[in-house]
C-alpha cells in the first residue's frame, strides 16, 4: 500500500466539483500543470485570464483536481474564492482551514495575528494557492500573511481574472495564459453533451438546424 501513495501526499488537495462534461480545456491545462509542476525558472505566479463565462473558473477547478490525481510533490493545495468585492479575512480563513487553522479562538484573532500564523506555517511548505477571480485591484498577499519568498523554493500562486492587466498587477509577467472560447468542434461537442444524442438524432432535421443556429 505504501508505495502506491508514496509521491502523493494524502490530502494535498480537496476536490472540487466540475461540470459534467468539460470539453477543449485539456491543452490549457497541460500546459499550465507544466508551469506549475516543472522545475525550470518561474517567478511561481500564474495569471489565467479571459472574459466572464469563458471557462477560467473550469480550468482553475481542473488544475485543483489534478492535484488529486496526479503524482507531485506539493505539501497543501489551498482555493479560495476572491471576487469583486474581496474580503481579506474570508481568504485568511480558507488558507487558515487547509494549513490547520480552524478553532474559533483562531477566528477569533487579529488580522495581523493570523498573518503571522499563516506565514510561520506557510514558510515550511511547499504550497499552491488558487485565487478565483480576483477583480481590478489587486490582492496584498503579503499582507494576509502568504510568504512570497517560498515561490523561490517552488511554491505557486495561481489566479484567475477577466483583466489582463490584473495579471501584471499580481506579479504574472511571463506566465499569464489567456482562457479562449471553445473552437467549433468542442462547441458542438458540448452541446451534444448537454442535449444528448438521443435528442439530436430523433429526427433527421435536428443536426443540422443546431449546427445552423451554432
Ligand atoms: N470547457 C468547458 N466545457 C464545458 N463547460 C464549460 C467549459 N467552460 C465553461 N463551461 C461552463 O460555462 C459556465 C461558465 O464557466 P466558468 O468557468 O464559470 O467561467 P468564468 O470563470 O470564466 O466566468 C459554467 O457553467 C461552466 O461549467
Ligand atoms: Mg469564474
Amino acid at each position: 500500500m505504501k508505495e502506491v501513495y508514496e509521491g502523493v501526499p494524502e490530502g494535498a488537495a480537496v476536490a472540487i466539483a466540475v461540470d459534467r462534461t468539460i470539453v477543449g480545456q485539456e491543452s490549457i491545462l497541460d500546459q499550465v500543470w507544466r508551469c506549475i509542476t516543472e522545475q525550470k525558472k518561474n517567478n511561481g505566479i500564474i495569471g489565467l485570464y479571459g472574459m466572464g463565462g469563458i471557462g477560467k473558473t473550469t480550468l482553475l477547478k481542473q488544475v485543483n483536481n489534478k492535484f488529486c490525481s496526479e503524482e507531485h510533490d506539493f505539501d497543501v493545495v489551498i482555493w479560495s474564492v476572491v471576487s469583486r468585492e474581496p474580503n481579506l479575512k474570508q481568504i485568511q480563513e480558507d488558507i487558515g482551514k487547509r494549513i490547520g487553522f480552524s478553532t474559533d479562538s483562531w477566528q477569533r484573532k487579529s488580522f495581523g495575528e493570523r498573518a503571522s500564523d499563516i506565514t510561520n506555517t506557510l514558510r515550511h511548505k511547499k504550497f499552491v494557492l488558487l485565487l478565483d477571480d480576483i477583480w481590478e485591484s489587486e490582492i496584498d498577499l503579503t499582507k494576509l500573511g502568504v510568504p512570497l519568498q517560498t515561490l523561490d523554493s517552488g511554491s505557486r500562486i495561481v489566479f484567475t481574472t477577466r483583466f489582463e492587466g490584473t495579471c501584471g498587477k499580481m506579479g504574472a509577467h511571463k506566465n499569464r495564459y489567456k482562457v479562449f472560447c471553445l473552437g467549433d468542434d468542442d462547441a458542438w461537442k458540448l452541446f451534444e453533451g448537454v442535449v444528448g444524442s438521443y435528442v439530436l438524432n430523433k429526427h433527421p432535421d435536428i443536426p443540422k438546424l443546431a449546427d445552423d443556429v451554432a
